[in-house]
């Protein structure tokens, strides 16, 4: 995790570090620093908190000063958050500086090596190990930094993005990475390092992603030169054209990015679809699933890697891959997955989901599942990211930008393609009939629509939210498609409020957490008009004769629940296999409201990054 931000060009360094830093916030938000570099001297500022504490924190430091210069945000992994463990590190001679998003495994007998030559530390971090590393590669063979960066990253065992800066070196920064992302944008005379583009997307549109065991060298007026650390090859960088535009970036006049993305969804999800499903021709077309279709036709099952989120997104797309394409399928954490010895063979396929194509976990998975010989489809929402290269094929979910950490719009948008998936495959193997088969396409088309309908609940879901804001738990019930939807509704609490909440299959709760449930316990039941309404009903009789609060998430029109539950939130009707795409829609807006009633920091929960790039 952490975020990482260099420029060097003609404009003033600070302004655009800091912006940058804003951005990337969502990576990692415990401590901030900056370091500028003017020509003649570093000067650093840093400190734990937000960068916003930082930007207080320079203005008293005086720190404005140079067109060269590195920022951090930092996700702590080595050391407590604190001003000494926040980045830019120094080498012990004060001559190099550098900001480091990952982690250095073998630090600790790096560090022991180090100290046995002189070298002291001030910080608990793995990356001031590693500037001195670079150091004294640099004293001992006299070199410049670029081949000594290599020279002491071909030591290191572990993942980073780094950029180092050398004060004999006044117009250069050395960037690196193995295992976490660093992009450079390119503009006219003037250079940005970024774990991703949004720092620099209104400068340019021009970007060089590094790949893994990538050094670049970037100088000011001269091309940037890329080597492979491990054997010193020269690479070609490769610029690409980025459509990213600013207004994704930004709030937009919502109060947080999560309320704007809850209701970016229906366009988000006519994205996602847009070109691929043609509801007149009866077709859909995904370039990525129809290269391949053999493979997935003969395919002896489907497993899904994923975490979080994506992993709800994953279990609901077992259900519909099996109904629908008749594909048995298993949904795999991916932090489980790539240490428990799986069965994957050459008739596999792995489909790896992830909005934003960076989950460790998820990136580890998928080298198993190819090692094992595995063919890996990835289903991500950034472009050009990690896992979108690791992958064999691919469709990406198109939702644009997400921000707050908690996942919203990543959520619809993935379940949207693995719909679209499911159902080229059953039209492939005959496993759906033509009416059926014409009748979801409609109504997938129809979809945005019907989210935006079920926004609706906005002002309901406030006002419920103002009743239970004070509760230390809650339980989320749901069956068959919608169970998966009840675990996301769960998570979406605890992470941004702090409230203890279960997911539970409904008719699992009688053996065991109907023990929790009293007057004072709320529970959310997706009770929407399918198959298995009348048994939800019942369900929801269970916890009324045991005084449980209800707030059913129901159909529009319906009346029963409407008669036992204390409150309702009416969704559009749809396809029961559509229905999570609606259901989910009011438990997000439930959980933002208590959220922000609770005051807390919705877009950037305390503990938790966007992109979990650290095992
Ligand atoms: O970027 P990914 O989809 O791979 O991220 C996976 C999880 O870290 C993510 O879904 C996380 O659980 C979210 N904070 C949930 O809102």
């Amino acid at each position: 995790m952490c975020g990482i931000v260099g420029y060097i060009g003609h404009r003033a360094a600070q302004p655009i570090i800091l912006k940058g830093l804003q951005r990337l916030e969502y990576r990692g938000y415990d401590s901030a620093g900056i370091a500028l570099f003017d020509g003649a001297r570093i000067r650093l500022s840093k400190t734990k908190g937000k960068v916003s504490d930082l930007q207080e924190k320079i203005n008293s430091d005086h720190n404005n000063v140079g067109n060269i210069g590195i920022g951090h945000t930092r996700w702590a992994t080595h050391g407590v958050p604190n001003d000494t463990n926040a980045h830019p590190h120094y080498s012990n001679s004060g001559d190099l500086v550098i900001i480091h998003n990952g982690i250095i495994e073998n630090y600790a007998s790096i560090k022991k090596e180090l100290s046995k030559r002189g070298y002291t530390f001030q910080s608990d971090t793995d990356t001031e190990v590693l500037v001195n590393l670079i150091e004294d590669v640099q004293k001992n063979g006299g070199f410049k930094l670029g081949k000594a960066v290599q020279i002491a990253l071909n030591q290191v065992v572990g993942a980073y993005a780094i950029a180092v800066i050398d004060i004999k070196k006044p117009n250069e920064i050395v960037a690196a990475r193995l295992g976490s992302p660093l992009a450079i944008g390119v503009g006219e005379n003037e250079y940005f390092i970024a774990s991703d583009a949004s720092p620099f997307i209104e400068y340019t549109n021009d970007a060089i992603y590094l790949e893994d065991e990538e050094l670049a060298i970037i100088r000011l007026h001269k091309e940037t030169k890329i080597r492979k650390i491990k054997d010193d090859s020269l690479v070609s960088p490769y610029i690409q054209q980025l459509k990213l535009n600013i207004d994704q970036i930004e709030k937009g006049g919502y109060a947080h990015f999560m309320l704007k993305e809850i209701f970016e969804q229906p366009q988000a999800i006519k994205d996602t679809y847009r070109g691929r499903l043609l509801v007149n021709q009866g077709l859909i077309k995904m370039a990525g699933v129809e290269d391949n279709l053999e493979k997935f036709i003969n395919a002896q099952k489907i497993t899904i890697v994923a975490c979080g989120t994506s992993w709800h997104a994953g279990l609901v797309a077992e259900y519909i891959f099996e109904d629908l394409a008749r594909i048995p399928v298993e949904v795999e954490y991916a932090s489980e997955f790539r240490y428990r010895n799986p069965v994957i063979s050459a008739k596999d396929i792995v489909v790896a989901i992830s909005q934003s194509g960076e989950t460790a976990d998820t990136l580890a998975a998928i080298k198993l599942a190819k090692a094992q010989g595995a063919f890996v489809f990835g289903v991500c929402n950034v472009v050009g990211s990690s896992i979108s290269r690791e992958t064999d094929a691919g469709a990406y979910t198109h939702a644009g930008p997400e921000i707050g950490v908690a996942s919203t719009k990543a959520f619809t948008t993935q379940i949207t393609v693995l719909t679209m998936m499911a159902l080229r495959l059953a039209k492939a193997k005959g496993t759906i009939s033509n009416s059926d088969y014409k009748r979801h396409l409609v109504e997938l088309e129809t979809t945005p629509t019907k989210v935006e309908q079920a926004l609706k609940s906005d002002a309901l879901s406030k006002q419920i939210a103002a009743v239970y804001k004070d509760v230390p738990n809650a339980l989320y019930l749901g069956r068959g498609f919608n169970f998966p939807v009840a675990l996301e509704g769960a998570l979406k609490l605890k992470e941004i409020s702090y409230i203890h909440a279960e997911g539970y299959p409904a008719a699992e709760m009688k053996h065991g957490p109907i023990a929790l449930i009293d007057e004072h316990m709320p529970i959310v039941v997706i009770a929407t008009k399918y198959g298995h309404y009348e048994k939800i009903v019942s369900n929801i009789q269970e916890i009324k004769s045991r005084k449980g609060k209800i707030i059913g998430i129901v159909t529009k029109g319906d009346t029963e629940v409407k008669a036992l539950a204390d409150h309702v939130i009416e969704v559009p009707e749809t396809l029961e296999l559509l229905s999570p795409l609606v259901t989910t829609i009011p438990l997000q807006l439930l959980s933002y409201y208590i959220a922000v009633l609770l005051e807390k920091n919705v877009d950037q929960p305390r503990n938790l990054a966007k992109s979990v790039t650290v095992e």
